[in-house]
């Protein structure tokens, strides 16, 4: 029985699973970049990105996403998320 059930929730859970299958880097900045950027869309649009963008690249989408797209994040925040990404997700 508890493989059964096992079993459904995998198939059941494929799309929502696909959607949270990136598991960021450790690292300070994780929790913040893990909860701030994966309101709109995957975290996979981090790893993708991450032998294309340096630390300018990062910080221009980082400001993209809070000027246009209406991010919530602070500029203390901020920071933190981009050294966060130029450490483990950068070029
Ligand atoms: C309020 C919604 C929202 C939040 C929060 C958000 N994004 Fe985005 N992001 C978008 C949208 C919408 C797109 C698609 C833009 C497009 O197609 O041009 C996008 C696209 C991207 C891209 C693809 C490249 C690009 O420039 O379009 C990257 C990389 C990215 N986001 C990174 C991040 C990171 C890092 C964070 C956290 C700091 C974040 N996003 C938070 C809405 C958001």
């Amino acid at each position: 029985m508890r493989r059964l059930i096992l079993l459904l929730s995998v198939f059941t859970g494929v799309a929502a699973a696909d959607e949270n299958a990136i598991v960021l880097k450790h690292g300070q900045g994780k929790e913040l970049v893990s909860s701030q950027c994966a309101m709109c869309h995957s975290l996979d649009y981090i790893t993708m990105n991450a032998t294309v963008l340096d630390r300018a690249g990062w910080e221009k989408t980082v400001s993209k996403m809070i000027t246009m797209m209406n991010a919530p994040i602070n500029e203390a925040d901020k920071k933190i998320i981009v050294d966060y990404l130029v450490k483990n997700y950068s070029k």
